[in-house]
């Protein structure tokens, strides 16, 4: 099934744009086609690898098959416009944009499996133990993620990004805390543990801000890190915003299963309802759970306020994160 459009950002129906201009919608369309090119060419080179080719093709095609799908690459383009928003240039931040992206594709590729939602449709495609089998998709994941870890660490795979140790060992600290038990992973024991049962409102804040806030939080902090930006207050500043964007981004994942289509979303609608997860539309309603995100959308901008245009990307992000229709 082919996605809906030729960029991998365009909200098309059911706009809606907080932010209202039509300008921050053509700023981002153009900012994420050049940060989508830039960390697709970095993936490539990572993926491919310093070492040449691995010795199982299989695997190596279970890998580019899921991170090279069309995903919106919404976290790499965090990375991206932390780093600007903070003085620092794009190819200091290209190791953090690939990182942020492998373990999102990981966790996805393992989200899908039918051990957890059991989903055989991602970004109008196959899931990936469809596509292959579930053995490829558990150690594709698991590739992915190491991967993460091994293009923060080793300076041979993106060598022009030159980031001192200090720097990368505190990247790597970050996307280990925001991946593992405290942050992503924790959250989806959380989310798997919820099914069928009543979770209260902070007990679901709680559970999306593990299992899809804290990379998107970690994505902002690595962009942060690799601005070698040391002014306390901006970096409060980006985490607060990156904390309110983060809850958005999935409470909007609740929303549109309900309120989009199967063929825009290129994941099956309903999947939430029919699963017997709590989100915040089941807890809130959707007019709750837009109301939710509109004023998380607030936050996120107020957060920004200090900030000038160089922080444009990132309010055209979360314009976008609450307006997104897939
Ligand atoms: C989907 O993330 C999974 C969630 C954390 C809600 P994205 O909507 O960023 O997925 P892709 O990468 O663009 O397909
Ligand atoms: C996924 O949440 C969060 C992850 C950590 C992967 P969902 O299960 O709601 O994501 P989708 O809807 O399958 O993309
Ligand atoms: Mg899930
Ligand atoms: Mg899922
Ligand atoms: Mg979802």
């Amino acid at each position: 099934m082919a996605r809906p459009n030729s960029t991998r950002l365009n909200p098309r129906a059911e706009i809606f744009m907080p932010n209202s201009s039509l300008s921050s919608h053509a700023l981002l369309e153009g900012y994420a086609e050049q940060c989508q090119q830039r960390v697709d060419n970095c993936l490539r080179q990572v993926v491919t690898g310093a070492d040449g080719e691995p010795q199982h093709g299989s695997l190596q095609k279970a890998m580019a098959y899921s991170l090279f799908s069309g995903g919106k690459r919404v976290r790499p383009m965090l990375v991206y416009a932390a780093c600007e928003a903070l003085g620092g240039n794009l190819s200091q931040a290209d190791p953090a944009a690939c990182a942020v992206e492998l373990i999102h594709a990981y966790s996805l590729v393992h989200d899908d499996l039918p051990a957890m939602d059991d989903d055989d449709l991602r970004r109008g495609k196959p899931t990936c133990h469809i596509a292959f089998d579930e053995a490829a998709a558990i150690l594709a994941g698991d590739a992915l993620q190491a991967l993460a870890f091994e293009v923060l660490a080793r300076r041979d795979l993106l060598p022009e990004a030159d980031l001192p140790s200090d720097i990368r060992l505190q990247q790597i600290t970050a996307l280990a805390d925001a991946s593992g038990r405290h942050g992503m992973v924790g959250g989806q024991a959380l989310d798997l543990a919820a099914v069928a049962t009543p979770l209260t409102l902070s007990e679901l804040e709680n559970m999306h801000q593990c299992k899809t806030g804290a990379l998107i939080r970690a994505s902002i902090r690595l962009g942060a890190l690799a601005s070698g930006c040391s002014d306390q207050d901006k970096l409060q500043q980006l985490d607060d915003y990156a904390r309110a964007i983060g809850l958005a981004f999935q409470i909007q994942d609740d929303i549109i299963d309900v309120s989009s289509d199967t063929e825009t979303l290129g994941k099956q609608q309903g999947a939430d309802e029919s699963r017997q997860k709590p989100t915040y539309v089941s807890l809130l309603g959707l007019k709750g759970a837009r109301e939710k995100a509109r004023e998380l959308h607030g936050r996120a901008l107020n957060a920004l306020s200090g900030f000038d245009a160089s922080a444009a990307p990132l309010r055209s992000l979360a314009d976008f994160i609450v307006s997104r229709n897939h």
